[in-house]
């Protein structure tokens, strides 16, 4: 086939073309990317998930049970801990066995817990190994607390050794000698590893660098269905993920579990700040996933809440929620340029209630405060009194992306929409359908990949119509989980982190930004097996273009002119693997082959190659 880029025509694309989208399932906040290592460190629950012992062990015959005290650490944290002498006196307490593991490694590692009760001896804290025994780091910390109030103690924790694996616990024990009471009452027990950034509170070094590795532009979160909330009273209150840890209140997240709201709104904004990521912004829109749905007259609380969060973020100090910003160490504000109103709200009984009244309620609200924020629709083809982006889900087979490469062209130029959640879920099959309810695979396979890759490329000869696309969901803890595939697949032990067959596809085509899109033609007339986009690079006189082959009878030769460009030599990646079905997971060989070349233009701009079936490619040139 042979490809013409014209050098002139086209458009600008948008600058956020790719990007991440987040929210807590699969435990990919806590016990993925939040950094903490203690499961459970709060006791904390709900009516849905009820407060638990969930990753604690007694240590020396301890009696471990959940207290609700008269005067608990908190109201966000209601239920604590109580260790109580059983049979045994003399050395005693408690073990956590983290998120499934603990990774030990020689750096420095910082925790803190807060005890009540009668002691006066030294409490030790302990990294052990239950693989071999090993004591592999141990602190003393010496008791100031009584029977009244809550105190913290703070302890750090350097292992001389990794560990042999993430058989690991944290223990916590004290001598029965120098207890004057029957027990000891323990809550908000953490332990972090250094962060990203070193950020206090933060997040998981490895999981970060795969995401910085793509090169993403936005970052979307809290949700995803998270957003939303199970059922009332559990919306998402962003006044309860912001400040002190103990004063955090914890909620049932839409995904099996109960979340700390350890990553709050501050530590959202802290990762984009760490990236470079435009944040896109989910609200709360009055709809949970029960279907039940605030009426148009009760709404307005709701309305001014999410006013208040965007006060939080962007107020000076002056305002009332700005100055709350500053009180908690960031007088700078931050920048919101998209909010998105809800998420799926065409799902679960909202569909009505946001085209009647709901999206137009918060629509007006912001942009009347905010008329340089991008508001968004949760939705597409939303019958919408006002200019809205919008955002479009795809979850399908392999063929089903494929058959949408061109789904944006009938779009007009002035839509934006945001491809916020796209992933390839199930394999091809007659009806070329997804089957709800069945399993999925459980990691991104390479014929679906590349076929991401297709739709994707779609979309970027369609920018700047399109806001930008992320992969969902992004994260598994392959320990504890509600939904796959993934972008990352996960567990304790970092090195057993793997970056799926799509992780590689996005990561090639974000790296290799085209920023503004040109014509083409072709030999061939229409397209397909090869599916294209060509443009110009950021730098001047840069040329890219991006192809995906999918179902070719062969490998297919491949010439392409830009047209105007003095080119002689251009470097080509292409992406492919041995198997159409092969995955990556942890522990298992990388199955995505990167091949870079150098290709030498057969005359100024003109470049020949060869691609194979089922590939992925970029040719930028030099
Ligand atoms: O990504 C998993 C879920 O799929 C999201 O929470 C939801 O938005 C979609 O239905």
């Amino acid at each position: 086939i042979n490809i013409y880029v014209l050098p002139e025509g086209g458009n600008d694309t948008s600058p956020l073309q790719y990007g991440l989208m987040f929210e807590d399932i699969n435990h990919a906040g806590d016990g993925g990317l939040y950094a903490e290592l203690i499961r459970n460190r709060a006791f904390q629950g709900s009516t849905v998930y009820p407060a638990n012992l969930d990753g604690y062990e007694p240590v020396n015959g301890a009696v471990l049970s959940l207290k609700n005290l008269s005067n608990p650490l908190s109201s966000s944290m209601p239920s604590s801990l109580n260790v109580a002498k059983g049979v045994q006196n003399g050395i005693i307490g408690f073990a956590n066995t983290g998120w499934w593991g603990i990774e030990v490694k020689p750096h420095n590692y910082a925790g803190s817990f807060y005890v009540k009760g009668d002691y006066d001896g030294d409490f030790s804290v302990s990294l052990q190994s239950i693989t071999t025994g090993d004591v592999l780091a141990t602190a003393r910390v010496k008791a100031r607390c009584g029977v009244h109030d809550w105190t913290e103690h703070r302890y750090n924790l350097r292992p001389t050794r990794q560990a042999s694996d993430t058989n690991n616990t944290l223990s916590i024990t004290f001598d029965t000698k120098d207890l004057k009471d029957e027990s000891l009452d323990f809550n908000l027990i953490s332990l972090f590893p250094p962060t990203w950034n070193n950020r206090p509170n933060g997040l998981r070094i490895d999981l970060v660098e795969a995401l910085s590795e793509l090169d993403a532009k936005f970052l979307r979160f809290p949700g995803g269905s998270d957003i939303e909330g199970l059922l009332s009273p559990y919306w998402y209150k962003w006044n309860e993920t912001v400040g002190p840890l103990k004063d955090r209140m914890s909620r049932p997240s839409a995904w099996g579990y109960e979340e700390s709201n350890g990553i709050g709104l501050i530590e959202y904004m802290n990762w984009c700040d760490d990236l470079g990521l435009e944040p896109i912004l989910a609200v709360w829109d009055g709809h949970y996933l029960s279907g039940e749905v605030i009426n148009e007259a009760d709404l307005q609380p709701y309305i001014e809440d999410t006013l208040n969060q965007l006060e939080f973020l962007m107020g000076s100090v002056e305002t009332t929620y700005g100055s709350w910003r500053a009180s908690l160490g960031y007088p700078k504000p931050w920048k919101i340029n998209y909010v998105e109103i809800g998420n799926e709200d065409n799902l679960y009984g909202g569909l009505d209630t946001y085209i009647a009244y709901r999206f137009k309620a918060y629509f007006d609200a912001i942009t009347a405060k905010y008329p340089d924020i991008t508001v968004m629709e949760s939705l597409t083809g939303m019958p919408s009194p006002q200019r809205a982006a919008s955002d479009y889900h795809q979850y399908t087979t392999p063929d089903g992306f494929v058959s949408q490469f061109s789904y944006f062209d009938q779009f007009p130029i002035d839509n934006r929409t945001l491809n916020g959640e796209v992933a390839t879920v199930y394999p091809n099959n007659p009806s070329n359908s997804v089957a709800w309810g069945s399993p999925f695979p459980l990691y991104p396979w390479w014929i679906g990949s590349v076929a991401e890759a297709v739709f994707l490329i779609g979309e970027e000869r369609n920018s700047p119509k399109i806001i930008g696309a992320s992969y969902a969901p992004t994260f598994r803890n392959i320990n504890s989980w509600a939904w796959s595939p993934t972008l990352i697949a996960f567990d304790a032990d970092s090195s057993h982190t793997s970056l799926s067959t799509s992780w590689h596809v996005i990561k090639l085509l974000s790296r290799n930004r085209i920023a503004h899109n040109l014509p083409t033609t072709s030999s061939e007339g229409g397209i397909g097996p090869i599916y294209w986009v060509a443009g110009q690079g950021d730098k001047p006189e840069s040329y890219l273009f991006k192809a995906a082959v999918y179902n070719s009878t062969g490998d297919m030769s491949v010439a392409v002119t830009f047209s105007g460009s003095r080119a002689k030599s251009a470097t080509l990646t292409v992406l492919s693997s041995q198997d159409p079905n092969a995955s990556n997971y942890p522990g298992g060989p990388e199955v995505v082959q990167t091949n870079v070349s150098s290709v030498v233009a057969k005359s100024e701009g003109v470049f020949q190659f060869t691609l194979p079936n089922l590939s992925v490619a970029v040719l930028t040139t030099e």
